[in-house]
């Protein structure tokens, strides 16, 4: 058993990191552990997670598992789990209630807890002492060694658990099931280094660990002969790619390299405000497919507010950024992620966050209330706002965020603009729906033959989440 340690998590060490192209190995003995078996996976948060899953997917499927949407005909349950915020906590922990009545009636079946959860000492000892019924707990670091972790929990009737505080070296040789035959998720780094006040991840998912160009490159690459339209890079904080490499090359060089791949669209997320460098606005400039569009959490619009969450910004580096990335890139969509009631936040700090959203009329933003994380500084600042203050500031920011998403979305009215078609709309099977280059949900009047290229579509309707349009025949779209 390995369990989750927040000190020896927080530590972060000279060591090199190993780039290892044949750890996993699926052994004879493990090939068929899953036939005539299926699983169900549920994926929380993030799209660091959502890749994750497909990873794991194929990990299961290299032993003959097969996947099955319901999880009432599943022999194997995972929860693939995200730590971030304690109302995801939550919905995991009622999650695993419903799990127990299915596992009193099938107590065969085998069902396993993993992702940041399972990095958090906190969440593995209400595991152990409450719900020890699970048979696998494994971390963010262990996926690679799921054939045998599953092995061990068959044959065993124990929980096993299998979390690793300390990252390991990067495994090059995990294979995936993408869920998308045209867009693709790319990982360019795992972990972070930055330990802003509030966040958990640096502990769940270890320190900074850079993939080597020519890995994400290939990766591109293979992808393109596979059909792929278009790629995420993906990182907790993707502008301080490079930086713990032994090379001279960054997020600009690789920007640079992956839009001479031709791949027709490039997306990264997320941006850190710091690390965000001239040299990276003129490459994305450059490139007609590096996609005008940018996630920059802004978190706090308060100076003090954002020196107390270790930001490394103020309210007027961010906003000269944003001059910057605007005037350089006038089409882009910017959107943003914002805490309120983080401790000791006054009105008026609050006040200066509305002042930001004011001045940078983000395309959208996701709002959050400050959780507490254990082990995070901020946990045992005097948090000293009440939930009703909480919430009422969340109210006062997300009616000022809607406003401006559609205002924004209304510049689009009437204009033809390009959408990767991705498939059916989800609200109405008839329609099929994408996103444009600035990353805007479109449904569309369209057929299925034009699933999975990118077609000009005039925009027919706003709607505040979405837009409605049509698809169009000329070649040339009018940019806004
Ligand atoms: N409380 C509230 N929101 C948080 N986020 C990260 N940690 C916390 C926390 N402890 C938000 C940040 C981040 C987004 C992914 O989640 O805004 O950018
Ligand atoms: Fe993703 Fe962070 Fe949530 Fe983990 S804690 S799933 S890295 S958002």
């Amino acid at each position: 058993m390995n369990l989750p340690n927040l000190l020896e998590a927080k530590k972060r060490n000279n060591q090199e990191v190993l780039v290892k192209t044949n750890a996993y190995i699926v052994e004879n003995n493990l090939k068929n552990l899953g036939l005539n078996k299926k699983y169900y996976i549920k994926t929380y948060g993030c799209q660091m997670n959502e890749h994750d899953t497909e990873n794991i997917k194929a990990i299961l499927e290299d032993m003959h598992f097969t996947e099955s949407t319901d999880m009432e005909n599943a022999d194997l349950i995972l929860l693939n789990t995200c730590a971030i915020r304690e109302n995801a906590h939550n919905k995991v922990f009622g999650m695993i209630g419903r799990i127990k009545n299915l596992k009193e009636k099938k107590p065969n079946i085998i069902v396993g807890l993993c992702g940041c959860m399972a990095q958090e000492e906190v969440v593995v000892e209400e595991i152990l002492s409450k719900h020890n019924w699970l048979d696998i707990v494994f971390g963010t670091h262990n996926i690679y060694n799921l054939p045998n972790i599953l092995k061990k929990a068959m044959n065993n009737k124990k929980i096993e658990v299998e979390v690793l505080s300390c990252e390991g070296d990067i495994i090059e040789n995990i294979p995936v099931k993408r869920d998308s035959k045209y867009k693709a998720w790319v990982n360019i780094m795992y972990g972070c280094d930055k330990f802003c006040t509030y966040c958990i991840v640096p502990y769940t998912r270890g320190k900074q660990r850079s993939r080597q160009p020519e890995y994400i490159i290939n990766e591109v690459k293979e992808l393109i002969k596979q059909g792929y339209k278009e790629v995420t890079l993906l990182g907790q904080n993707v502008n301080a790619y490079g930086k713990d490499l032994n090379i001279d090359y960054k997020m600009e060089n690789l920007l640079e390299d992956v839009a001479k791949t031709n791949i027709e669209r490039i997306r990264f997320v997320t941006s850190h405000p710091w690390d965000f460098t001239d040299n990276m606005i003129a490459i994305i400039k450059k490139y007609d497919n590096i996609m005008p569009y940018i996630h920059l959490p802004l978190q706090s619009g308060s100076s003090k507010i954002l020196k107390l969450m270790g930001r490394r910004y103020t309210k007027e580096t961010y906003l000269e950024l944003y001059r910057k990335i605007k005037e350089a890139l006038p089409y882009s969509s910017i959107t943003t992620d914002i805490i309120v009631g983080f401790p000791n936040e006054t009105e008026d700090d609050f006040e200066e966050t509305l002042d930001v959203v004011k001045q940078c009329k983000f395309d959208s933003a996701y709002t959050f209330i400050f959780s507490p994380r254990v082990g995070t500084p901020a946990a045992k600042m005097q948090d000293n706002i009440s939930l009703e203050e909480k919430n009422e500031r969340l109210q006062r920011l997300n009616q000022l965020i809607n406003q401006y998403s559609k205002e924004a979305n209304e510049k689009y009215l009437g204009k033809i603009v390009p959408v990767l078609i991705e498939g059916y709309s989800e609200k109405d099977n008839n329609k099929l729906m994408g996103y444009t280059d600035t990353m805007k949900l479109v449904n569309i009047t369209g057929n299925k033959d034009q699933i999975g290229q990118i077609v000009n579509v005039k925009i027919t309707e706003i709607k505040t989440w979405s837009m409605d349009g049509e698809i169009v025949n000329e070649t040339d779209y009018v940019s806004i």
